[in-house]
């Protein structure tokens, strides 16, 4: 086979924000009929370099070549003119319209001289041929994420694009629906296009990239390597620039008390639909319980019930034996709960405030920080302070607002305001979710630190890896519903469970 021709070159590629250099001289080429993997740690400017490729920003330097001629973009129009469009991780979709209405959306020239069922079927038709399956005549509002994404695509494809550049496509999917996304993209590829794939998953490039590039800090570490001539290890190396162990050290440790009891625990969800059915679940003192299950098994609501967030409509949830199901929010705060939620720019964070704000919000009301009625701000800077050099958040300063944070770091101003008060019981919900190798690696460790110091974890995670590295014992949910309970360490096991493939009979589950 003749070696392929480049599609798309970047040269020298500068790209600068405020106070940051975002791409410093990046080159990059992604060759015709090749999915290329894109990795880099939070930050690493990954976003920055595509978008700069989809007429989002404009470089400081640095040209762009398509099919060997030198282009310039005004916006991401004219990138699509040319073939290149990209799918954001934050989806642009208006809810209230339909799928084919969206893909029609914005289009030059509307073509409204046909009636919209026509166009209804030409969307199906589309979707069948690369494998997206959604309904045209659905609204937005009606679509998983999944189901979303696969509109965007769709609408990409639409406007005849040949690049695809997809940011972290798999970080809002559940297991099932990654393998249908890597089915597409298998498909979009045999059928001519090239596709970018922006991911922090190791195993996932390595599975779905022909080639692979790695960013750090806004530099090249790697261009254009093949899969079969790396390994787990040495992209994570590239990525952070240090050896990464794949291994965390978990030492052996008794638990203690029961920390955590629920019994017959249900609730609906925001649609009134039951969303748990009478959980029974026990966390002790210096003990990771590992919850396994595919997203929207009633996770989310088991968090909110247990953090005073959700009501529930039956059973009783006792946190050191005081009860604290249906009681204000302030109240499993006030008897030790932390809670590390699943969504950290709306229910984690303030996005406006800043990372003093941030790291004080639940400890404000009582001394040293409090004064009287008012807040002591030299007593809330100085722990700021602090707290930002222990769990190393990298950001110009304490002052700075969390919304310009990368992932990682607003995970950790996460971390520090509910660790630093040593809980005694700890809600992590998808703690790693979206974070790099080397995040990842920090979070762990802070876990296990909580666990060995005494605190009881409900860890909530998709990732079984986790669930396996990190957990004590392990639990499944699925339709919210325990169906099983302690379970053999088998990840086999655990997977069946998780897809409703098979329940362990109710005495075991609820033993
Ligand atoms: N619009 C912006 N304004 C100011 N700074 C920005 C902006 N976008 C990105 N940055 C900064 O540029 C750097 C690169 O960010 P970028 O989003 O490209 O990283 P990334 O590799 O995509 O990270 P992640 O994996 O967290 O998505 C970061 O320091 C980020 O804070
Ligand atoms: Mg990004």
């Amino acid at each position: 086979m003749a070696e392929a021709s480049n599609l798309v070159e970047m040269r020298g590629i500068v790209k600068r924000f405020p106070g940051v250099l975002a791409n410093e001289n990046v080159d990059f080429d992604l060759r015709s009929g090749e999915i290329h993997g894109l990795l880099g740690e939070n930050g690493a400017g990954k976003s920055t370099l595509m978008s700069v490729l989809a007429g989002l920003y404009k470089p400081e330097a640095g040209t762009i070549l398509v099919r060997g001629v030198p282009v310039s973009f005004n916006s991401p129009r004219d990138a699509i003119a040319l073939g290149l469009g990209m799918i954001h991780q934050h989806f642009t979709l208006i809810d209230s319209h339909t799928v084919t209405e969206n893909i029609l959306l914005g289009l030059d020239d509307p073509p409204f001289l046909m009636r919209l069922s026509h166009y209804d079927e030409r969307m199906a038709v589309t979707g069948k041929r690369f494998g997206l399956h959604v309904s045209p005549t659905a609204k937005i509002w009606q679509l998983s994420v999944g189901e979303q994404q696969r509109v965007e695509i769709l609408k990409m494809l639409y406007r005849g694009v040949e690049v695809l550049i997809m940011d972290e496509p798999t970080s809002v999917l559940a297991p099932q629906e990654i393998e249908e996304l890597f089915k597409t993209l298998r498909s979009m590829v045999e059928q001519g296009k090239s596709i970018v794939f922006i991911s922090h998953k190791l195993h996932e490039v390595m599975s779905i990239a022909d080639r692979i590039s790695v960013l750090r800090q806004g530099r090249v570490t790697a261009a254009g390597i093949k899969p079969a001539g790396t390994s787990k290890a040495e992209l994570a190396n590239l990525m952070v620039g240090r050896k990464v162990l794949f291994e965390i050290e978990k030492k052996p440790k008794e638990p203690g008390e029961v920390v955590l009891e629920l019994r017959g625990v249900s609730a609906e969800n925001d649609k009134g639909l039951p969303a748990l059915h009478k959980v029974g679940l026990k966390v002790r003192s210096g003990e990771i319980l590992g919850l396994a299950g595919v997203a929207g098994n009633g996770q989310t609501e088991l968090g909110e019930v247990i953090t005073g967030l959700r009501r529930c409509t039956g059973g009783s949830i006792l946190v050191n034996g005081k009860e604290v199901a249906n009681r204000p929010a302030r109240v499993p705060i006030e008897f030790g709960v932390a809670h590390i939620p699943e969504d950290r720019t709306h229910v984690g964070t303030a996005p406006n405030l800043s990372i003093t704000e941030n790291v004080i919000m639940k400890s404000y009301r009582h001394p040293p920080l409090a004064r009287g009625r008012s807040l002591n701000r030299h007593v809330a800077r100085e722990r700021a302070e602090q707290l930002k050099q222990e769990y190393t958040i990298l950001a110009p300063s304490v002052e700075t607002p969390v919304r310009l944070l990368s992932g990682g770091n607003l995970q950790r101003v996460i971390l520090a305001r509910e660790l630093s008060e040593r809980p005694s019981l700890l809600i992590a919900m998808q703690p790693t979710r979206g974070l790099d190798v080397g995040a990842i690696e920090g979070v762990q460790r802070l876990l296990l630190e909580q666990r060995d110091s005494g605190a009881a974890i409900l860890l909530v995670s998709e990732e079984l890896e986790e669930i396996f590295t990190l957990s004590d014992r392990i639990a499944v949910i699925y339709e919210g519903e325990i169906v099983g309970d302690g379970v053999e360490a088998e990840a086999e096991t655990v997977g069946l469970l998780m897809t409703g493939g098979a329940r362990l009979p109710k005495s075991e589950a609820t033993a």
